[in-house]
């Protein structure tokens, strides 16, 4: 090397350095300045908010926020930036900070893994990472702090396992886990903590079990493992943590018995086993915690009785039990000076009377015996639990009176009674709760007037009667009730009018008074309901119009009026853009279909059938997008179908059967992908049925009955492969009935009689194997002989061929037809024997043919001189030839009665259309009752369909699944 090479170097060098003194930034990573690797992490971290603004070069670090420094001022002891708003990663050069005795970035948005380089930090004692997104797993790195006291990385976005190496943190106190991803087992190395006392990995996947070696914590004040997938048996050598305060193993799947070593934890204040798979009794043992506060061991398969005995838990203020299979309480369960608060013995297997024992709980706030099979009265001395707020007796079998008594518990806030059999009335005692909020009656047998005491209780927010015998009028001073927000009253008794002054509950939202026997009108009142949202009324006996005021309520989304004498114009209900469900079935409203209507373009059920409506269907209509459900049957409306109709593109039910309207049955149905039910039956419909109708693949019922179509029958309508009810009768259409109708295979009910079908039966009728309801041709030119194939049609129960050109013999298949118990071949040609089996019909089944014979008609040697005979006997014997023609006219006068009679059956079918219709009605309940309103479930309010409404409609209405399935409300 040169002298000038030398020189050069040397040059460069002290160039480097002094450039270097000035640009920090590219000094070499062995800085020993603290104040430097500070102002490189404040550069990587995104700080929103200036947490960091204080860190200046010019200042001392000392004096930085969120530093504490060493004696010397060169280095710093701690870091504390907790909840300072920061994002971005942690910086890896935190680990150049190697006098760090305390790390807090707790509380920020941080994000990216845990810099393995953290490892560096040897003297770390504390490190808080909790509640950030931090991702990735665990550096195993992490295991050489060997003198880290306080570990919390819970609240992130970690996952992975648990690394054993955790067991080598020897000085560890607080390990924090909870809240994250992590995965695969606890470690057995865990036991190696002897200093652990926090230790909570809630919230995470951990499967397997909890290790034998946990036993070696014995610091642990506090485990907290719930809400994992942690299986097999709670160790027992849990029983060596001493000093536990709080174990919660709640929601695992932990199975076995409760281990009875459990009670050697003298310091338990804390148990919660609940939502687990824990079988067996609990351990009487379990008396021996005397620090026990809280205990829950709810949601296991838990038997036997409760052994547990107040005389020795006297700290226990919370016992919850629910959802197991005890059957008894004990004796004891309370002495004097309980500190019992809550007792929740929920949905077990309790039976026999009310247990008395619990009125010694003196301090109780809270008791639920819900779901159990308690029976006989309610005690009356129910009122020694004097601070009790909430009073959950539902669902059980208790008989008697509510014990005027209740009066006097006067912090009650929540009583649910519903469910029982308790008869009788409401005490008038009840008007001295004034912290009363909830008052849950429904399904029981009581009766009475409701008290006008009840509205002093100013609290109440939920009254729920349904289901009652409550008759009288309800109180005129139900407006005091200023807090009311859902008023049900469904299914009782209750007569009179509407008291006026409910119009001043002006919180109400869901006012259910259905199914009573309510006279009057609406009282205009309600429009000052401006909060409503619900409100049913059917069934009843309401008359007048709906009051102009209604215009104010532009919360009402469900309306059911339906089943009252209501008249008038429904306009003051168009005002809700909220509206989605309207019923007015059954009423007198007159007028026409307000085009108002088409404003509530939320509407999803429109029913309006059974009114005096008039005028055409406003063509606005079609705005109704949602719009599923459209029954405007049984009214007077008019004109033609507005082509903007075609824009009802959700429409699944459409039924505008017996009214007055005409024109041609539009070929736009065609586009209605969802329609399921079509009923335009007795109306002047005219002209084809279009082949369109083949498109609407969803169909279930179509009927066109009762109309003036002509033409022949589309074979389309063979497409429609989900069909089950086809009815065409009383029209004028002619041509042969299509083959193709043999793939609509899920018919049950087909009938096109009264129409001018021609030509002869196609045999592929025969294989509609579901047929069963009737197969009605009757009335029309059908000719040739009836197929064999009928015979197949083995569920068949109504065969009506009369009055065609039928001829030939009956083919014998059709005596096989075990299920047939109607059957009318009358009036056609036919001839021949009658298979055996028909002899259990009546003659009239089989009159006016040509040349049948067999039981029941003569026998078919003596066929075709029967009736002659008889006369000509007749006139042998008398031999008066008046006398004989007095006998003719008698004859005549049977064969009129005979057909007659067959018309009345015709006319009798088509009655029974009617009647499903009515079902149909029921099957669209819109407010039903739950049976299984759940404490602190406030949204279960009311509004799942009762099993009592199921009954009603179950077997009658074809439509039903499809309408369930549509969530009602
Ligand atoms: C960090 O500071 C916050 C208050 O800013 C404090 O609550 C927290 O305890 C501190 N962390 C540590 C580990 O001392
Ligand atoms: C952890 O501790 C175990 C046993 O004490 C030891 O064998 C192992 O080397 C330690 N691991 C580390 C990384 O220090
Ligand atoms: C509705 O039509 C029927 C039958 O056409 C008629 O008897 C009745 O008077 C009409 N009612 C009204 C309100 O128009």
């Amino acid at each position: 090397m040169t002298t000038l090479q030398f020189f050069h170097l040397i040059l460069s060098f002290t160039i480097l350095i002094s450039f270097l003194d000035h640009h920090p930034s590219l000094a070499d990573d062995t800085s020993d300045d603290d104040s430097y690797w500070l102002m490189r992490i404040k550069s990587e971290f995104i700080d929103p908010f200036g947490a960091l603004n204080s860190w200046l070069q010019e200042t001392s670090m000392c004096t930085w926020n969120g530093i504490t420094c060493r004696d010397d001022k060169n280095h710093i002891l701690s870091l504390n930036l907790s909840n300072s708003g920061l994002n971005g990663a942690i910086s890896p050069h935190l680990s150049k900070l190697t006098f760090l005795e305390t790390l807090d970035l707790s509380l920020n948005s941080l994000t990216g893994p845990i810099p393995p380089d953290i490892g560096n930090l040897q003297n770390l004692k504390e490190l808080h990472l909790f509640s950030n997104s931090i991702s990735g797993t665990v550096p195993p790195e992490i295991g050489l702090l060997r003198k880290l006291q306080v570990l919390r990385i819970g609240d992130n976005l970690l996952t992975g396992e648990v690394l054993p190496i955790i067991g080598n943190l020897s000085e560890l106190r607080v390990l924090g886990l909870a809240n994250c991803e992590f995965n695969g087992s606890i470690p057995k190395e865990i036991g190696n903590l002897k200093n652990l006392m926090f230790f909570n990995l809630q919230q995470n996947s951990f499967d397997g079990v909890i290790p034998q070696e946990i036993g070696g914590c014995t610091e642990l004040l506090n485990f907290a493992a719930s809400n994992n997938r942690i299986e097999g048996r709670i160790p027992a050598s849990i029983a060596l943590l001493a000093s536990l305060q709080i174990l919660n193993l709640a929601n695992n799947s932990l199975s076995g018995v409760i281990p009875f070593e459990l009670s050697h934890l003298s310091n338990l204040k804390y148990l919660n086993l609940q939502e687990n798979k824990l079988g067996g009794e609990i351990p009487f043992q379990f008396n021996r915690l005397v620090q026990l506060e809280t205990l829950d061991l709810s949601r296991n398969n838990l038997s036997g009785n409760i052994s547990l005995l107040n005389t020795n838990l006297r700290n226990l203020e919370v016992l919850v039990l629910s959802e197991n299979h005890f059957t008894t309480i004990p004796a004891n369960i309370c002495i004097r000076n309980s500190s019992l608060h809550q007792l929740f013995l929920a949905d077990n297997d309790i039976s026999g009377d009310f247990p008395v024992e619990i009125l010694n709980c003196s301090s109780l706030h809270q008791l639920d015996l819900s779901g159990n099979n308690i029976g006989g009265a309610l005690p009356p001395g129910l009122d020694s639990l004097k601070s009790l707020t909430d009073l959950l007796l539902n669902n059980n079998s208790f008989t008697g009176n509510l014990p005027p008594q209740i009066g006097n518990m006067s912090n009650l806030k929540t009583v649910f009674l519903f469910g029982n059999m308790i008869t009788g009335q409401i005490p008038a005692e009840i008007g001295k709760l004034q912290q009363l909020t909830t008052l849950y009656l429904y399904d029981n047998q009581m009766s009475g007037s409701i008290p006008r005491e009840l509205t002093n209780c100013s609290s109440l927010a939920d009254l729920d009667f349904f289901g009652n015998h409550f008759s009288g009028s309800i109180p005129p001073t139900i407006g005091k009730l200023k807090n009311l927000i859902n008023l049900l009253l469904r299914q009782n008794e209750l007569s009179g009018t509407i008291p006026s002054s409910l119009g001043y509950c002006r919180k109400l939202q869901r006012l259910v008074l259905a199914d009573n026997k309510l006279s009057g009108s609406i009282p205009p009142t309600f429009g000052f309901l401006s909060e409503l949202f619900l409100i049913t009324l059917y069934n009843n006996s309401l008359s007048g119009p709906i009051p102009e005021s209604f215009h104010h309520l532009k919360n009402l989304s469900i309306v059911n009026f339906s089943h009252n004498r209501l008249s008038g114009s429904f306009a003051p209900l168009t005002a809700s853009n909220s509206l989605t469900k309207l019923d007015l079935t059954n009423n007198s409203f007159s007028s026409n279909i307000p085009s108002a209507l088409a404003l509530s373009t939320s509407l999803i059920r429109l029913r309006l059938a059974h009114n005096f409506l008039t005028g055409s269907i406003p063509p606005q209509l079609s705005q109704l997008k949602q719009l599923q459900l459209l029954d405007l049957s049984f009214n007077n409306l008019t004109g033609q179908l507005h082509t903007d109709l075609s824009g009802l593109t959700n429409l699944q039910h459409m039924i505008l059967s017996n009214n007055q309207l005409f024109g041609p049955i539009p070929t736009w149905l065609g586009s209605i992908a969802e329609l399921g039910e079509l009923d335009f039956s007795s109306n002047n419909f005219s002209g084809h049925i279009p082949a369109e109708i083949g498109n609407c693949s969803r169909l279930l019922k179509l009927s066109l009955r009762s109309n003036r179509l002509s033409g022949s029958m589309p074979p389309e309508i063979g497409n429609l492969n989900l069909l089950n009810v086809l009815n065409l009768q009383k029209n004028n259409i002619s041509g042969t009935i299509p083959p193709t109708i043999q793939q609509c295979k899920k018919l049950y009910e087909l009938r096109l009689s009264e129409n001018n079908l021609s030509g002869s039966i196609p045999p592929e009728i025969g294989t509609l194997s579901e047929l069963q309801v009737i197969l009605d041709l009757s009335f029309n030119q059908l000719s040739g002989q009836i197929p064999s194939s009928i015979g197949n049609l083995m569920k068949l129960e109504r065969l009506n061929l009369s009055f065609n050109q039928l001829e030939g013999e009956i083919p014998p298949s059709l005596g096989k037809l075990s299920s047939l118990h109607r059957l009318n071949l009358s009036s056609n040609h036919l001839r021949g024997l009658l298979p055996s089996t028909f002899a259990a019909f009546p003659l009239t089944s089989f009159v006016g043919n040509d040349e049948l014979c067999g039981p029941p008609l003569v026998s078919c040697s003596e066929s075709s001189k029967k009736w002659l005979s008889e006369s000509q006997v007749a006139g042998i014997i008398v031999a008066i030839v008046f006398t004989s023609t007095l006998i003719c006219l008698f004859l005549m006068y049977i064969m009129l009665r005979i057909w007659w009679n067959w018309r009345k059956v015709a006319v009798s079918c088509g009655g029974s259309d009617t009647k499903k219709e009515e079902e149909d009605w029921v099957c669209g309940e819109e407010i039903v009752k739950s049976s299984d309103h759940h404490f602190w479930n406030s949204n279960s309010m009311a509004l799942v369909p009762s099993s009592q409404s199921k009954q009603l409609s179950d077997t009658t209405c074809i439509f039903q699944f499809k309408l369930r399935n549509n969530p009602m409300v």
